[in-house]
């Protein structure tokens, strides 16, 4: 018996053993695949990345990845070149990036989460930087297009127009000085032909005068900011126009308020009213013209109205490029350049503020100008 039971326990006890050792045979097998299958992946993985990383080396241009922290976890070789060192993957960005808007575009991606775009400057190069947050990482991913050539480019056009302008402004001024003279000693036929001559001539003034205002206005940097008061400035400007508001028979109604001052540059100012009203007046054959101003925000709206021939609705987005206009042989007929509203929007944005505008055809027109109260000059 005992040897029996003796038998059935060594029995059980091989099976056991044999069970085990199948089983830890099996494990081990399964093991030895799970490693081998993971080294498989982890070497897809590092040929992946190194496939992504020889893409972005071949870019052409800097393309980094700046993670959470601020650290540069990925840099192709354009942004090495661009920092002078291999040694750019590890550091802190803002030791390679120390423009203020490249910072800012960090600082506000890592909190918004929003793409952007923006100008910047490094080693004396411009690039045109786009920003992108990848995912829940927070990593940013940055991208540079170098775009100086460019602005060198627009920088020698813009120079040759304002030279040409200032070359041009002495002749044209001799020119309208002898019209003026000739204007008084030629019979009534000749004087239509001086008449012709002396409208074209103010009309080249007038564009030669745009320009060198606008190049002015896009050089303008520590212009002189006081306190200004804007009813003195709009009844000023409003004398200049007198005579025309008369001609046109139009009515002007002001309703300007007690609190009305702000920091600015008296003289741009003056500009930007010349131009606001010299448009209402121009393009409006009847009717009035209503200046109003009113506060929020910190802010000084100043809102001019009027009923005249208005805008198109599809004109509205182009206004402010220079030389738009709407109706060509209109705005040539009465002086215009369009180069008006460009100086305007220069000016607004000289002063940190924003314009609107509001028209229907045969309506009119309401050009909403808003400035900060205090502004500082940039
Ligand atoms: N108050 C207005 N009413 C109707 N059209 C306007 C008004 N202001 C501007 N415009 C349109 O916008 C164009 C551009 O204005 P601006 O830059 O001042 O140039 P312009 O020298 O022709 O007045 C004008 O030619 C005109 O077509
Ligand atoms: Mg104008």
């Amino acid at each position: 018996m005992n040897n029996i039971i003796l038998f059935i326990v060594s029995a059980v006890s091989t099976l056991l053993a044999i069970f085990f050792y199948l089983r830890v045979k099996r494990l081990k097998n399964l093991s030895d695949k799970l490693s081998r299958q993971s080294i498989a992946l982890s070497k897809a993985n590092e040929e992946s990345q190194k496939k992504t990383e020889g893409i972005m080396d071949s870019f052409s241009s800097p393309v980094l990845i700046i993670d959470k922290a601020g650290l540069i976890s990925f840099a192709n070789k354009e942004t090495k070149k661009l920092s002078g060192t291999q040694d750019v993957e590890g550091n802190n960005y803002i030791k390679f990036f120390k423009d203020a808007e490249f910072i800012d575009a960090i600082q506000h991606i890592h909190k918004d989460s929003v793409p952007v775009e923006k100008e910047i400057s490094l080693n004396g190069q411009t690039f045109i930087a786009s920003f992108s947050p990848s995912g829940s990482s927070g990593d940013v991913f940055v991208s540079l297009r170098d775009i100086t050539a460019e602005r060198e480019l627009e920088k020698i056009k813009k120079d040759l127009v304002t030279n040409m302008s200032h070359e041009l402004k002495t002749p044209l001024t001799a020119i309208k000085g002898y019209i003026e003279t000739l204007g008084e000693e030629v019979s009534p036929e000749q004087k239509k032909y001086i008449d012709v001559i002396r409208k074209n001539t103010d009309r080249l003034i007038n564009i030669v005068n745009d320009i060198l205002s606008l190049s002015e206005l896009e050089k303008a940097k520590n212009i002189e900011f006081a306190q200004i008061d804007i009813k003195e400035v709009i009844d000023a400007v409003l004398k200049i126009f007198d005579g025309k508001i008369h001609e046109k028979n139009l009515t002007v109604r002001t309703d300007i308020e007690e609190n009305r001052y702000i920091t600015g540059n008296r003289f741009k100012i003056e500009e930007l009213f010349i131009n606001l009203i010299d448009n209402a007046v121009r393009y409006t054959d009847k009717g009035f013209i209503t200046i109003k101003t009113f506060r929020s925000n910190n802010s000084l709206h100043i809102s001019i109205k009027d009923t005249g021939i208005g805008i198109p609705e599809k004109s509205l987005p182009r206004i402010f490029e220079r030389f738009y206009v709407v109706d060509r042989s209109r705005s040539r007929e009465t002086g215009g350049t369009g180069l008006g509203l460009s100086i305007v929007k220069h000016i607004v944005m000289l002063h940190k503020g924003t314009i609107d505008i509001k028209s229907s055809i045969d309506s009119g027109t309401e050009v909403i100008v808003s400035l900060p109260l205090s502004a500082k000059p940039s």
